[in-house]
């Protein structure tokens, strides 16, 4: 009999365990063999009482530990006690799968160095993309490539926060409070709208594309929480919208990782990306561009990659452990190529000509923009062909930077 703990009975534990149950059968017969999950572990067992696993539910680690356990399934999220837990149970010669993000983008090195140590396994597939299968592809199918660049939109509830935005006039707060009903949104919301959600799945993307130590903390992330329906307007007048894009590409060993809102054209894969879906584009330099596409978040599609990561432990015992690269990447933290950029600066309306006049003195090529529907207290210009670098050396002359926004139109 295979034995299964869960961590976790939130949002994907949940659906792991429902998973399972669903396919006890097909399991017993691919496996000649029986599998169960033995216990679930969670903070407080009496806010569990109306679970169908209550008999099996305990808010005792000890009592994980103690059991004869095959296979630990983290899904508890967060750091701690998640890092103390996974470590304890490689330790103990159990393998591990997990859905954490941000311990993976925190620890993957030690963690999966463990796991080859102790001779098991510690597979993550639902850390990144919720249920499209990237990391797997990325490490098996794309062998022969160098991978030079990935774009992608990495989280659901913001996807789903800008969608509601630009296409239904739902209100910034209004969509969230949806998202976190959908189960969508971390506990503490804050990760997902500053980026640092995002980061951390770039950081495991980018790991193992360029085969370098990433720290996502270098990264430059700005969050979706200043973006305002100037932008969306700006943005559709453009035949663009605005999405929340991790980038990161490569060039002569340098690598630029980056997380914030972008203006994409409509027509572009990224574009077209609505809701809580997510998608990735991968560049190789021998397949050219692939593109990764489905439910980034909630109970099934998490679980989907999540129960995937059981049967490759079960089925496919000769598999590699992936490991990280502990060799640290040499970042490069503005963004590469020269871009079209909108540049928002709040003036005093007698200082209007005189940052207009400073604008094309510094930038070739600038277009200020007088709709009348943009705010009469801001200079709204384009500023077109500019690296980001000199973008931001050229803006330092208006000296409160708070009064300054910038926005890649990719
Ligand atoms: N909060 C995350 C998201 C969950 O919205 O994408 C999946 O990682």
């Amino acid at each position: 009999m295979i034995s299964i703990a869960i961590l976790g009975n939130g949002v994907v534990g949940s659906g792991v365990a429902e998973l399972i149950e669903k396919n006890i059968n097909s399991i017993k017969n691919k496996l000649n063999k029986g599998i169960k999950i033995s216990k679930i572990l969670v903070k407080n067992k009496d806010k569990h009482r109306n679970s169908n696993n209550y008999r099996i539910i305990t808010d005792k680690p000890e009592d994980i530990l103690k059991e004869d356990v095959d296979i630990v399934v983290e899904c508890m999220g967060g750091l701690n006690p998640a890092y103390e837990y996974i470590k304890m149970s490689l330790k103990q010669k159990k393998h591990v799968v997990t859905a954490n993000k941000d311990l993976i983008a925190k620890h993957g090195l030690e963690l999966l160095s463990l796991a080859k140590e102790n001779n098991v396994k510690l597979y993550f597939e639902a850390s990144v993309g919720g249920g499209i299968p990237i990391l797997r592809p990325l490490k098996n199918c794309l062998i022969g490539n160098n991978v030079t660049s990935i774009k992608a939109i990495l989280n659901g509830t913001t996807n789903f926060i800008l969608t509601k935005m630009s296409k239904e006039n739902l209100s910034f707060d209004k969509a969230l409070k949806l998202a976190q009903e959908l189960g969508f949104a971390e506990a503490d919301p804050t990760s997902d709208i500053k980026g640092y959600d995002s980061a951390r799945k770039l950081n495991i993307l980018s790991n193992i594309a360029y085969n370098r130590n990433l720290d996502w903390e270098t990264f430059k992330v700005e969050g979706i929480d200043k973006l305002d329906e100037f932008d969306i307007l700006k943005s559709n007048r453009l035949g663009g919208t605005v999405k929340f894009i991790g980038i990161s590409n490569i060039i002569n060993d340098k690598i630029h990782a980056s997380v914030r809102p972008v203006i994409v054209s409509k027509d572009s894969i990224l574009g077209k990306v609505e809701n809580e879906f997510n998608s990735i584009v991968i560049e190789g330099d021998s397949v050219g561009e692939l593109a990764f596409y489905g439910k980034g978040a909630g109970k099934l599609p998490t679980a989907s990659a999540v129960y995937a990561d059981i049967m490759n432990v079960l089925i496919n015992k000769k598999e590699d452990q992936l490991l990280f690269n502990k060799e640290p990447a040499n970042l490069q933290k503005s963004f590469t190529d020269k871009k079209d950029w909108i540049v928002r600066i709040k003036v005093d309306n007698k200082d209007r000509h005189k940052i207009i006049s400073k604008l094309s003195e510094k930038f070739n090529k600038v277009y200020i923009d007088t709709d009348d529907l943009l705010p009469k207290d801001e200079v709204f210009a384009t500023i077109y062909s500019v690296y980001e670098k000199d973008l931001e050396e050229n803006l330092r002359i208006f000296t409160d930077i708070n009064n300054v926004k910038t926005l890649m139109i990719l």
